[in-house]
């Protein structure tokens, strides 16, 4: 086997792990939940998830990848013994599946690009959307963004990803703060930070409980836990880096990116609609149908379009490049394949996963899109599951091994571990497994709506 890759620096590490972190999730999903979910009241819960419950995750995530230098698999089968190898291949699966559909997404915002660049979607941005979405033209865009993130990943862990995310981090907070700049200049960009930055803690009271697993489980999604990544990123880190302070920088810049981003996003829409129709905005289609129908009324659109799905762009490839890592990273290490060959083939195995939901308008069950069951089956099952699994093993089975790799390179000791032992055995775990039971009980209902029409054959 050849000499295993590592990152060249720090700072190189912590970029590509924000760069995974910094995705499609911040900047498209959570400006939306945050807006359909009673707006700042979402915001603090999603910060308190962040920070209580998706930290101390990551933090294992982290432990069990660079104390093993293994991909996921083989990291879990070394430290634990063949069966919780089990728990590394959900996260590789995760990963697998993740990306299928998220690449369909990132077909989408490259035509947007083009889309804004021509002003094509102007006249009728609902129309648009919808022939877009799904049919060949989805498909041939969803193989575009799979060319290009087999191409990054080809080109290996310090020439490609951290080469690639060494532009694409810093290019996506330049432009989304000039972005967020021009926001503010906009008449009726007001309301938007009203409804944004002002406690609604009466909404919050009320929705406590429905909006607890969505916060978790965008926690967890948004830092790319539950699928491997940083297990793999973390396994080409060297002993001399703090765990806790790079993980607190990638905490907190992916933090930042989000917060940000609704700060773009809900004030532009503020100035097309009311606050009241922003609630109402939710769901796959939101940024491509409601902004671009504010790029479409707004002066200097198309250029503000072009720049805005831009960020986008980056933001998924540099999410997308760390799960196809996952995969090549255990391909490469468990057979004689080098990494080019399996980028391409593993890149494909992903391209042909994602075909339903790249023809999901016209795959539809019970009226919702392949993609939205995608989606599901991982938000609500797989990435709890896949946290449960690493919190278990590493909170009570591995907390010795855990405490000493945690605080190596830090100046203290292992006893300083204790704290997030028991955070991980405690809420943690507790709030990974209400999100779970009732993320269940909603595919559950999912399903049974699904399968009406079979019974009552
Ligand atoms: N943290 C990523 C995001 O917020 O978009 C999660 C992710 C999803 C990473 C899909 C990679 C990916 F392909």
């Amino acid at each position: 086997m050849s000499e295993r890759e590592t990152w060249s620096t720090r700072a190189g590490f912590i970029l590509a792990a924000v760069g995974s972190a910094v995705g499609l999730g911040n900047i498209w999903q959570f400006p939306f939940q945050a807006a359909s979910n009673g707006g700042s009241a979402f915001v603090v819960v999603y910060l308190a998830a962040v920070m209580l419950i998706g930290f101390p995750a990551m933090l294992a995530e982290f432990v069990v990848g660079r104390s093993t230098e293994r991909n996921p698999v083989d990291a879990f089968r070394e430290l634990g013994g063949g069966s919780w190898s089990v728990v590394g291949a959900l996260g590789v699966f995760t990963a697998f599946w993740i990306l299928s559909f998220y690449s369909v997404v990132g077909g989408w915002v490259i035509r947007y690009i083009l889309g804004s660049a021509q002003g094509a979607y102007f006249g009728d941005p609902t129309g648009y959307f919808g022939a877009i979405m799904s049919g060949p033209d989805a498909l041939a865009l969803h193989a575009v963004f799979m060319a290009l993130v087999v191409g990054v990943v080809a080109l290996g862990v310090e020439d490609g990803i951290e080469a690639g995310t060494k532009l694409m981090v810093p290019s996506i907070v330049v432009l989304l703060i000039g972005l967020g700049a021009w926001a503010f200049t906009l008449d009726g960009a007001a309301a938007g930070y009203a409804y944004y930055l002002s406690p609604d803690l009466a909404t919050l009271k009320a929705n406590f409980w429905s909006v607890l697993p969505k916060a978790v489980g965008q926690a967890f999604f948004t830092l790319s836990l539950g699928m491997g990544a940083m297990v793999t990123y973390a396994s080409y880190l060297g002993d001399d880096d703090s765990l806790p302070v790079d993980g607190g920088l990638i905490v907190g810049m992916n933090t930042l990116v989000g917060l940000l981003a609704g700060l773009v996003v809900i004030p532009i829409l503020a100035t097309q609609v009311s606050v009241e129709a922003i609630r109402q905005t939710s769901g796959a289609g939101a940024v491509f149908i409601s902004l671009a129908e504010a790029f479409a009324q707004l002066p200097a659109g198309r250029i503000l379009g072009v720049v805005f799905f831009g960020v986008l762009l980056l933001a998924a490839l540099s999410s997308a490049i760390s799960l196809l890592e996952v995969v090549v990273s255990y391909i490469t290490q468990n057979s004689g394949w080098d990494r080019k060959p399996a980028a391409a083939v593993f890149g494909l195995a992903v391209f042909l996963l994602g075909i339903p939901t790249a023809f999901s308008a016209s795959l539809t069950y019970a009226g919702t899109g392949a993609l939205t069951w995608y989606n599901d089956l991982a938000y609500n099952l797989l990435l709890p599951v896949s946290v449960l699994g690493v919190l278990v093993f590493v909170g009570w089975l591995r907390d010795d091994t855990a405490s000493v790799e945690l605080t190596k390179g830090t100046d203290a000791g292992p006893g300083s571990a204790t704290a997030w032992i028991w955070a991980m055995r405690t809420v943690v775990s507790l709030a990974v497994v209400v999100t779970l039971f009732l993320g269940v009980q909603d595919l559950l209902v999912a399903a049974k709506v699904l399968a009406e029409p079979i019974i009552a054959l």
